[in-house]
């Protein structure tokens, strides 16, 4: 039960996908009607972001009921077609699980109110995700609340033992559903220092992007605390058997081991994150191709998309690079039509400024590019430019590159041996004996020696943004 090794994952954003009733919000049944294409480029699974009720404060991970779908989603019926028209086509279906936190109106905070982290008042100077203090009063409580996010979003506590057994009851929910595993938000948030210390100041910028006001701070009590994560894990291990877990931990590649314990794998920010720029993308997979158990993601519904990150010349050699890395590698959708980070919402949706990357998807060249016949929830960006229909009829698109490179990476073998990582822009690896060339410079280059299985550009050099799989 080893499909994941080396599977390419595709990540729906439900609202975002496929609209089918004409309420300009997409929905299950739009996603069950749009399986043909996405299984057209070749992946070997779905990782639906949360279609579960709620108030959306958190664009769908502030959830009323983690077993159920949002009605303006669909219905358990809907998502039991999609399960099963995914299956009929040989791939898998993954949801999103949100093991940190439940929204506010989920009927456990009144009811239940000791299954969440509670103070006098503001405990200590820990900083929310989206700025603020972790601390928030509830009037009708009179205490203060902790939530790692915003303040719709309180903090599960781990430590009564009812959380883990209702969790684990939602993961064997879903499993005999048919769903083929989960997507674990925000691991890291997961495991507080139980004495509630103060986080200590940064002696170094964060790791990775931060509010400013948690970027004074080093997050090492508010967040990674292993003592209480590893007991977590290890229960949605163990109430997920086999199945893939896949975990969201915004942490260096050298924390991710013990999260690996009992995980499939682990996205690898790092890469993300990195400058597209040969050493430094280099020194990240060179990190993290030891892991067993790399996540390869180069964008998600949170952050800048591909190409508007590092520029849209080179879309085309990052594609390459995510899709022959050893591991799995996620996909986000609309990057395989390189679509761009678009205005937004006006007003804003999100109160984090990511409407941003979350645009519906361009199926054709209509003025809503297909994605719904009413008035969609975020605009279209660009869909005569970029869409689906006219870049699958298209051998030398964006789309028809991602369908070769997917067919292609189920060829490659053995994992990475880091061949070149130079200042000048050459970034080359080997997988056995087929050699990957990205130019990440500025300058052409000499095209290394080689048969060609695929390039990204024709021609006899290799140009910036451009990149070459060799045999040799
Ligand atoms: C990570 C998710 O990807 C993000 O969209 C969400 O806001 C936070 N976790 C909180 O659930």
């Amino acid at each position: 039960m080893t499909w994941w090794r080396d599977a390419v994952v595709y990540q729906v954003y439900p609202r975002s996908f496929q609209d089918s009733d004409g309420d300009g919000v997409g929905d299950i049944r739009g996603i069950t009607r749009r399986l043909d294409e996405v299984a057209a480029l070749g992946v070997d699974a779905l990782w639906l972001s949360p279609m579960y009720p709620s108030p959306l404060a958190d664009g769908g991970y502030d959830i009323t009921d983690f077993t159920g779908v949002d009605p303006s989603l669909g219905t358990l019926d809907d998502l039991a077609e999609l399960v099963a028209g995914t299956h009929r086509r040989g791939m898998r279906l993954l949801l999103d699980l949100v093991p940190n936190h439940t929204s506010i109106e989920h009927p456990w905070f009144r009811a239940h109110p000791d299954r969440y982290i509670w103070a006098g008042g503001a405990a200590n100077n820990w900083k929310a995700a989206f700025g603020g203090s972790v601390w928030t009063r509830d009037e009708r409580a009179g205490r203060w609340y902790l939530h790692s996010f915003f303040p719709e979003q309180p903090d599960l506590d781990w430590r009564n033992p009812e959380v883990p057994a209702a969790m684990r009851d939602v993961v064997r929910t879903w499993l005999g559903r048919g769903v083929d595993g989960f997507r674990l938000d925000a691991l890291d948030s997961l495991g507080k220092h139980p004495d509630l210390l103060d986080d200590p100041p940064a002696a170094g910028p964060p790791p990775f992007p931060d509010t400013p006001d948690a970027a004074g701070l080093e997050r090492r009590h508010s967040r990674n605390w292993m003592p209480t994560i590893r007991p977590v894990l290890a229960a949605l291990r163990e109430a997920a058997g086999d199945a893939f877990l896949v975990g969201e931990v915004y942490r260096p590649t050298d924390e991710l081991g013990p999260y690996l314990e009992s995980l499939t794998c682990a996205f690898v920010f790092e890469l993300l994150f990195s400058p597209w720029e040969a050493e430094a993308v280099g020194g990240a997979l060179d990190r993290a191709a030891g892991l067993d158990g790399a996540a390869w993601v180069l964008s998600n519904h949170d952050f800048g998309r591909v190409g508007a990150r590092i520029g849209e010349r080179n879309q085309r050699a990052a594609a390459m690079l995510l899709l022959t890395l050893p591991g799995t590698a996620f996909l986000y959708q609309g990057d395989e039509i390189g679509l761009l980070d678009g205005p937004g919402g006006d007003p804003p949706v999100d109160r984090y400024n990511r409407d941003r990357v979350r645009h519906p998807m361009q199926w054709d060249g209509g003025r809503q590019g297909g994605f719904t016949t009413g008035t969609p929830w975020l605009p279209a960006v660009d869909p005569a430019a970029r869409n689906v229909a006219d870049q699958r009829a298209d051998p030398a698109s964006l789309w028809s590159l991602h369908r070769d490179l997917i067919a292609l990476r189920h060829e490659l073998r053995g994992g990475l041996e880091l061949v070149a990582a130079e200042p000048g822009g050459l970034l080359a690896y080997r997988r056995g004996d087929v050699l990957v060339a990205l130019n990440l410079g500025g300058d052409e280059l000499d095209l290394p020696a080689g048969e060609p299985l695929l390039r990204t550009h024709p021609g006899p050099r290799l140009g910036p943004g451009e990149g070459a799989m060799l045999r040799g």
